[in-house]
């Protein structure tokens, strides 16, 4: 079954091509002209194309969930937000730019401190995320946020034309994130800052890893081949330090950020789950009525060690990065 073949609907959003199938088309064209299939994406080639176009779909699917659980996302992540923007030191009147920035909300915070004389740039390559992003900016009443569908592979954007990037949760998922990161340089100005944020290993993030595992053990997905676009591509901080060297980033940081992960019910994991993540999301609605009984009684006995009376609470650990 292809991914634009289910939607989640189950769970009450609207269906999710309609309106932008142009759009998506040109997009799709657009990353057809960035053909670069021989690079090789960390350790091995993959076929950054197919790549993109699934990944594109995916989070096209993904957004509806992603703006219904907003809120928790945000809670989870706050810490790691908060330490992008002090080490980012954005200041009045700056040029902000968020890549892959999904419903926004790291970006927001940064236009609160760009103020009304500065200006965000809130960008991510689904047309579906950028209008979850939209509706959160206005929500917010914020007069300085201009939105733009984008691909971080390929930037639309002067040379030397922001004063600081973030990027939480987005290279590790990109076909290509050597050359997203060339261009992010190449559109920062001289002196300006990349903040961005990625999973440390699937060890230390049981909240995803042990359902992922499970996907994998019980033949539902194949497992992650190294070094392909993933959660835990990122993972290993002197390779992540190499990657932004070798990109033209001179001084790179690295800090370690812990999160907690709570969930009140076993039944909100699987539905939020569901929701968010494109794998799961997909075993989940290939599979049968029994299969998926299965599913989530093994995931509560694999949970166990981290339930906290009727809730879950999971630890888990960004990388986060600052580099000029
Ligand atoms: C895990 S979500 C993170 C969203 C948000 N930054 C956050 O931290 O809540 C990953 C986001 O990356 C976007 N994305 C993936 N590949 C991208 C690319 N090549 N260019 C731009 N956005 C991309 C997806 O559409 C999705 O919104």
């Amino acid at each position: 079954m292809s991914f634009s073949a289910f939607s989640t609907r189950q769970h009450g959003c609207p269906r999710i091509f309609t309106g932008w199938a142009e759009q998506r088309r040109s997009l799709t064209a657009t990353l057809s002209t960035n053909r670069r299939d021989d690079v090789p994406i960390y350790d091995r080639l993959v076929q950054p194309d197919d790549y993109r176009r699934s990944s594109l779909e995916t989070w096209g699917a993904m957004a509806c969930g992603w703006e219904r659980w907003r809120a928790e996302i945000e809670a989870t992540s706050a810490p790691i937000r908060d330490w992008m923007l002090k080490s980012l030191a954005l200041e009045p009147g700056d040029t902000v730019l968020e890549l892959a920035a999904g419903p926004g909300d790291t970006g927001f915070s940064a236009a609160a401190i760009v103020g009304e004389t500065g200006r965000l740039i809130s960008t991510d390559f689904s047309p579906d995320m950028v209008e979850v992003a939209r509706r959160r900016s206005a929500e917010l009443g914020l007069g300085n946020v201009e939105h733009r569908i984008m691909n971080a592979e390929h930037m639309e954007l002067e040379d030397d034309s922001v004063d600081g990037v973030l990027c939480r949760f987005g290279f590790m998922l990109m076909a290509d994130a050597a050359a997203a990161l060339s261009e992010t340089r190449r559109v920062l100005r001289p002196g300006g800052r990349l903040a961005l944020a990625v999973w440390c290993s699937a060890e230390r993030n049981p909240w995803i890893s042990i359902a992922g595992r499970m996907l994998v053990e019980r033949g539902h997905v194949p497992a992650p081949e190294p070094g392909s676009p993933g959660m835990f591509t990122m993972a290993n901080a002197e390779r992540t330090r190499r990657l932004l060297e070798d990109a033209g980033f001179a001084d790179v940081r690295t800090k370690e950020v812990p999160v907690r992960f709570t969930y009140r019910s076993l039944d909100e994991y699987v539905h939020r789950a569901r929701d968010t993540g494109g794998v799961f999301s997909k075993a989940f609605a290939e599979a049968d009525d029994d299969e998926r009984a299965a599913l989530e009684a093994e995931l509560g006995t694999r949970f166990a060690p981290f339930a906290a009376g009727s809730c879950y609470e999971f630890p888990g650990v960004a990388l986060a990065v600052i580099a000029d």
